[in-house]
């Protein structure tokens, strides 16, 4: 079945309606929302060269500890495909929809920075960006040009600070969100009129909570997505598609309500 035909007009309307009528919107992406721009998911991106390992051991500071080398490496190989990655017509929709309306905060559980590169303003990282480095032991942020950028393997560079390892600045298994995002995050889900949620799969926490805490704070959740979710089931309209497909037609509808 097509897009076209999988939407009711009534549904795309009412999605319309709730956010035309809103003062204030989150967006809520996860790693769906990327892959019309070729981003393997995490656990996509376990194929290949890389099939034989464990998430536990890529994913967490006791792997990076135990073997630097092949998670610096890891993430240099996803960090090329990111970089080499362009965001498609979904992420410029959502940047549109931050235009025409006056308050949309997106808020992703990606690490790809696609929808700043879109040119989203606002966006808030739950799980970090897989293009910053950070170091290992003191946290220091490193902003030069990471060295030997191709899929060599190699060991991670050191901190020009302190010597430590550097690391990719995102969340590991086991690790804290970022407490700034968090409280960004939690308290617009609770202030918002409008929640429009894109590609998760709602079971990773505590990023599956905001669409509940809205929910029970009045708002009205959209869903976009071409398969049921676990969080399917509080969203007032479910639209079935994929996100560079359907957010741009969803846009439009916007558009001509307020525009
Ligand atoms: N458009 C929209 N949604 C899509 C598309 C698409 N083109 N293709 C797939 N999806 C949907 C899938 O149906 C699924 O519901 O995207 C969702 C992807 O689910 P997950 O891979 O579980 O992604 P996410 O919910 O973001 O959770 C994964 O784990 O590795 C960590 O940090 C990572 O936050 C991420 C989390």
């Amino acid at each position: 079945m097509s897009e076209k035909a999988a939407v009711r007009p009534e549904d795309l309307a009412r999605a319309a309606d709730a956010l035309a009528g809103a003062r204030r919107v989150v967006v809520s992406t996860g790693a769906g929302m990327s892959k019309e721009s070729g981003i393997p998911t995490f656990r996509d991106a376990l194929e290949g060269l890389w099939a034989e390992f464990d998430p536990q051991e890529l994913a967490t500071e006791q792997g990076f500890r135990a073997n630097p080398r092949r998670v610096w490496s890891w993430y240099a190989w996803r960090r090329r495909r990111v970089v080499e990655a362009a965001p498609h017509a979904g992420h410029l929709a959502v940047t549109e929809l931050q235009r025409l309306l006056p308050s949309v905060t997106v808020v992703t559980q990606n690490v790809d920075g696609l929808h700043a590169a879109a040119g989203s303003e606002d966006v808030v990282e739950l799980h970090g960006n897989i293009r910053r480095l950070r170091c290992l032991d003191a946290g220091h942020l490193f902003t030069g040009e990471i060295p030997g950028e191709d899929d060599t393997e190699r060991d991670p560079p050191p901190c020009p600070a302190c010597g430590s390892p550097l690391r990719p600045d995102v969340v590991w298994f086991g690790e804290m969100l970022p407490r700034v995002a968090v409280e960004r995050a939690w308290d617009d889900a609770r202030r918002c009129d409008a929640l429009l949620l894109v590609g998760t799969s709602g079971t990773v926490w505590p990023a599956a909570d905001l669409p509940h805490i809205a929910r029970s704070n009045g708002a009205f959740v959209i869903e976009v997505n071409p398969e049921t979710s676990e969080l399917t089931g509080i969203a007032n309209v479910f639209l079935q598609g994929t996100a560079g497909g359907l957010l741009p037609r969803l846009v439009h509808e916007v558009r001509a309500r307020v525009g």
